[in-house]
C-alpha cells in the first residue's frame, strides 16, 4: 500500500500546472521564459495573477492530496512524510514533461499542511515577511524552508529525514537563485 500511494503520489505531482496553463493560455511553456521555473511565481510574471494562483493552488494540492490519502489509510506519519514527498519529486522530475520540473516550493507546502498544518502556518508567515521585506520569492522560500524543520522534528521525530530531504531538494533546486541572489541579478517584484 505505502508504495502504491508513492507511486500514485509521483504521477499526480508529475502533473506540471504552470506548463498546462501555459499552453491552455497561449503564453508558451514557463521553462522556456522569465526564470524558466515552471511555477506560481514565473506564471505570475509571464501570465498574470490568476494564472498564478491556478498554479499555486493546483501545485499545493499535489503535495495534500496524498498526504490526506495516506493518513486515510491510516498509515503512520513518517510513510505520509514519505508520500508527499513522492509527490513533490514528481513536481521536481515531472514523467510527462521530460523530468524538466519546479522547485517544489508550493508542493512542499501542500505537504507540510497536510503532515502538521502549524508547520505550513510558520512558513506561510516568514515566507510573507521576508517577501514582503525583500520582493524576492526566492529568498523567501529559501528562509521560509528550514526555519519548518525543527518544528516538525519535535512534532514527530520520525518526519525528520524525509523533511530533511525536502528542505536539501528545495535548496537545490533554488541553486540558480541563490547565484543570481549573491551576484545581486534575482528578479524583484
Ligand atoms: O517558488 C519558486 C520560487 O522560489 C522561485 O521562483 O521563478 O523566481 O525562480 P523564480
Amino acid at each position: 500500500m505505502p508504495w502504491l500511494l508513492a507511486i500514485v503520489a509521483y504521477l499526480l505531482g508529475s502533473l506540471s500546472f504552470a506548463v498546462l496553463l501555459g499552453r491552455w493560455l497561449g503564453t508558451g511553456d514557463p521553462r522556456l521564459a522569465g526564470s524558466g521555473n515552471p511555477g506560481a511565481t514565473n506564471m505570475l510574471r509571464l501570465a498574470g495573477r490568476k494564472a498564478a494562483l491556478f498554479t499555486l493552488s493546483g501545485d499545493l494540492l499535489k503535495g495534500l492530496l496524498p498526504v490526506l490519502l495516506a493518513r486515510h489509510f491510516e498509515l503512520p506519519a513518517v510513510q505520509q512524510g514519505w508520500i508527499g514527498l513522492a509527490a513533490v519529486c514528481g513536481h521536481l522530475y515531472p514523467l510527462y514533461f521530460h523530468f524538466r520540473g519546479g522547485k517544489g516550493v508550493a508542493t512542499a507546502a501542500g505537504l507540510l499542511l497536510g503532515l502538521y498544518w502549524p508547520a505550513a502556518l510558520l512558513a506561510l508567515a516568514a515566507w510573507l515577511l521576508t517577501f514582503a521585506l525583500t520582493r524576492i520569492s526566492s529568498l523567501a522560500a529559501l528562509v521560509a524552508t528550514p526555519l519548518t524543520l525543527p518544528l516538525l522534528a519535535w512534532q514527530q521525530p520520525s518526519l525528520l529525514l524525509p523533511v530533511t530531504l525536502l528542505a536539501a531538494l528545495i535548496v537545490w533546486r533554488h541553486r540558480s537563485n541563490l547565484r543570481d541572489l549573491y551576484g545581486g541579478r534575482e528578479r524583484h517584484f
